[in-house]
């Protein structure tokens, strides 16, 4: 690999959890893990749907084998509210909680994260919006995810929905990080396939735009292009054969690398212009995703042909003799022929969105451009229309 590949005016930072545990039936070290912490009484903050397929069930007994009390906090829905946060962090410090316990998507790790803050700091959750906004940590966290998918267990940041103004918000800290995240296949595999698939489409959106990024660092493109590869070889598998251990361990793996690339690389125009397929069509995270992701590739490839070739090479391609314009393409075809696998249509019309709309995400897509700034390619106001009218063929 060239070493000119990284942006090395920068500096580059790796931040990651204070430890990070992966393993078949790693979960059974909760209680361990957060009497080291000094807990004695912990609250699991969840969703239901997670309570309901008995992922909680062996984490509350590990907890309480080691004599921790506990208690549930399932309200947790997708894209959470400002209020489900500081309803969280108001039980945990009325209460008396001294540790908080992720179990979950990214939307039950980001409730998390958020109420482990706000049953420290004063105020309400959305007053600490922005970067590096948190006066002081919260109480400590352990972070277990259940998808493969938004790497929230290892990254600093919380996304939370601003109902007001109906948006969402993002809360930047380096108190965000996990003191313990714990990775463990067996609480991903009873994801159904379309999540899955979207899941892990995140996954490997968040390691392709940390690994193109402009601030990319030693760090992110190892981490990076190594969940690249786990991508393409295992998300097939673990849509196809839900039960088979190895491809969900490859999953929670590679999404896991992934969330720590892009904390240190950031994201890009894919991020940016997914988002209003979410906010103004309500769309998965990971769908929406998915769906921009080959027309964002189509458009960035000439901003940095070598690393686009080098996707292509992860993902199995073959490029060796290739010019560089063409081993850059076989990384959109390896995309394309990876989405098709999963049953994932890149098309917006197939989702109900028509032509008429394109004012519409322009104008979306607009609100994210700080996202444009990593992006390897500069965007203008036309090119995000030519990239969602791509998308709307
Ligand atoms: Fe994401």
């Amino acid at each position: 690999m060239k070493n000119s590949f990284y942006a090395q005016d920068k500096i580059g930072t790796f931040l990651s959890p204070n430890k990070i545990s992966i393993g078949t039936g790693a979960a059974k070290q909760v209680g361990i893990e957060s009497k080291a912490l000094g807990g004695k009484k912990a609250l699991i903050v969840t969703d239901p749907g997670v309570v309901k397929a008995g992922l909680i069930d062996g984490i509350q007994e590990s907890l309480e084998s080691e004599k921790i009390r506990t208690g549930i906090f399932d309200r947790v829905i997708a894209e959470p509210p400002a209020r489900v946060i500081d309803e969280g962090a108001q039980i945990a410090h009325e209460e008396g909680y001294d540790i908080i316990i992720g179990v979950g998507g990214g939307s039950s790790l980001d409730a998390a994260k958020g109420a482990s803050i706000m049953a420290t700091n004063k105020g309400r959750v959305l007053d600490y919006a922005g970067i590096d906004m948190i006066p002081k940590g919260g109480l400590p966290k352990i972070l277990l995810p259940t998808t493969g998918g938004t790497g929230s267990e290892v990254t600093r940041v919380f996304v939370v929905t601003d109902e007001a103004e109906n948006t969402k918000k993002v809360v930047y800290s380096n108190f965000n990080l996990a003191d313990v995240a714990i990775i463990d296949p067996l609480l991903s595999i009873s994801m159904p396939p379309a999540v899955t698939a979207d899941t892990g489409i995140d996954a490997l959106v968040h390691a392709i735009e940390a690994y193109v990024s402009v601030n990319a660092t030693p760090f992110s493109d190892i981490l990076a292009i190594e969940s690249i590869g786990l991508i393409a070889e295992n998300l097939p598998i673990a849509y196809a054969k839900g039960s088979s251990i190895e491809a969900r361990y490859n999953m929670v793996l590679a999404a896991n690398l992934a969330g720590l690339a892009f904390t240190s690389g950031g994201l890009g125009a894919v991020h940016g212009l997914a988002y209003v397929l979410g906010t103004e069509y309500h769309m998965s995270h990971g769908r929406s995703n998915a769906i921009m992701l080959p027309h964002v590739m189509d458009y960035n490839t000439i901003g940095n042909l070598e690393k686009y070739a080098q996707i292509a090479r992860a993902m199995g391609e073959h490029i060796q003799g290739l010019c560089a314009y063409k081993a850059a393409d076989k990384s959109i075809d390896a995309v394309k022929k990876l989405l098709e696998a999963v049953d994932i249509s890149i098309r917006l019309p197939e989702y109900g969105i028509r032509k008429e709309d394109l004012p519409r995400l322009v104008q979306g897509g607009m609100k994210q451009a700080r996202l444009f700034v990593p992006n390897p390619r500069d965007l203008t106001k036309e090119d995000v229309e030519k990239i969602y009218k791509m998308a709307l063929i």
